[in-house]
């Protein structure tokens, strides 16, 4: 006679939790599991099924997702050398994934798009952005709505007209505090800036107040109705927190896989970086980066750290192998898109620093 065993003793056989159980058989993923009453149970027999959380999906079931943003040290063509190092095909089944300074997102969407983390914790101090992913996550109809009637107005005009039509949304936009009311519209505005902005800068004067120009671009896509609409679906399973990268700590966990993708850390004292630029990231804040990554490191989560390499500049700067003596440091090669000169482009090194 077969015999059974409940949801509870599979979770403690296959050392998985109870709830993934219940989820594993209510996609039929265990042959032969039944549901008696309210509750699974499941042939001795059975196997534990392969997750399809290891394993990457199919790519014809891959609804491709982009950022919805340009954003500054975006990671966008560092990505195929940053998922070589997403551990999801090894035997820890990792089912959490962290991205505390998540700026567009690059490594977030492509990981929305590819792979079945449970839960996802987003984070980035600039309040602007995190409001821009909350309307997409909870109000994208409202949101497409308005950037198409951007878009409609924007692109037939000429140069004259656009430059009136862009800085008077810059002015709207500053004007407007981030309140329940005027949420969506401040979002639209975000992503019109950044969409036809010089270089998808972000970037605020001494009073907070965002100051690029206006880009010159023939033709750009103020609305990406259907990437809005997919990122909106993907989000609806990730916590969006404004604020410091440290308040992710009571997230992560073993099962966590944490990207950490800081500002980069002004070179000199010449770089152009000022105590307002939001993107300061001096030696003291990478000090304070570190020993939040050796208490993150201490709970068991895999993390991978990305960091320009200061060896570009100056070959005799040890500060990063010094600082992650104990981590294992790989250098992969970049094409830097915008930096703080904002002159000199070409094919740099990135640090790619991981347990
Ligand atoms: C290099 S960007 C991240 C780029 C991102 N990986 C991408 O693909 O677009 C760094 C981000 O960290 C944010 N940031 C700066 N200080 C922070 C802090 N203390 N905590 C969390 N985020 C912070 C910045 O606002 C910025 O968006």
């Amino acid at each position: 006679m077969l015999s059974y065993m409940s949801a509870k003793e599979a979770a403690q056989k296959w050392n998985i939790s109870q709830r993934r159980v219940a989820i594993l058989c209510s996609e039929e993923r265990i042959k032969g599991a039944m549901m008696v009453g309210n509750m699974w149970i499941i042939p001795s027999t059975a196997e534990k099924p392969i997750d399809k959380r290891t394993i990457r999906y199919e790519k014809d079931k891959v609804i491709e997702l982009k950022p919805f943003v340009k954003w500054v040290g975006g990671k966008g063509q560092l990505l195929d050398q940053l998922e070589k190092f997403i551990p999801v095909d090894g035997q820890k089944v990792l089912t959490k994934y962290a991205e505390p300074f998540v700026g567009g997102g690059a490594l977030l969407f492509s990981v929305l798009s590819k792979y079945d983390f449970e839960e996802l914790y987003i984070s980035d101090t600039n309040a602007e952005l995190i409001n821009a992913y909350n309307v997409v996550k909870y109000n994208v109809e409202d949101l497409v709505d308005m950037l198409t009637t951007m878009q409609l107005a924007f692109l037939p005009m000429d140069e004259n007209g656009r430059k009136y039509y862009y800085y008077t949304a810059r002015d709207r936009f500053n004007s407007l505090q981030i309140t329940d009311e005027t949420a969506v519209e401040k979002a639209a505005l975000f992503i019109f800036l950044n969409k036809t902005c010089f270089n998808g800068l972000y970037r605020v004067n001494k009073k907070g107040q965002f100051n690029v120009p206006m880009g010159a671009y023939k033709n750009p896509t103020i609305c990406d109705e259907n990437n809005l609409r997919n990122v909106s679906d993907a989000l609806q399973n990730v916590e969006i927190v404004c604020g410091d990268y440290t308040l992710s700590k009571d997230f992560i966990d073993k099962d966590t896989f944490v990207y950490l993708d800081p500002p980069y850390r002004p070179i000199s004292s010449t770089a152009g970086f000022t105590a307002y630029n939001v993107d300061c990231f001096d030696d003291n804040e990478q000090i304070r980066l570190a020993k939040f990554i050796d208490e993150i490191n201490l709970c068991g989560a895999k993390i991978m750290l990305s960091n320009s390499d200061p060896q570009n500049i100056d070959p005799n700067d040890t500060f990063f192998e010094d600082l992650y003596k104990s981590y294992t440091i790989t250098k992969v090669e970049a094409i830097r898109a915008i930096n703080s000169k904002g002159d000199s482009r070409g094919k740099i090194k990135e640090l790619l620093i991981c347990n």
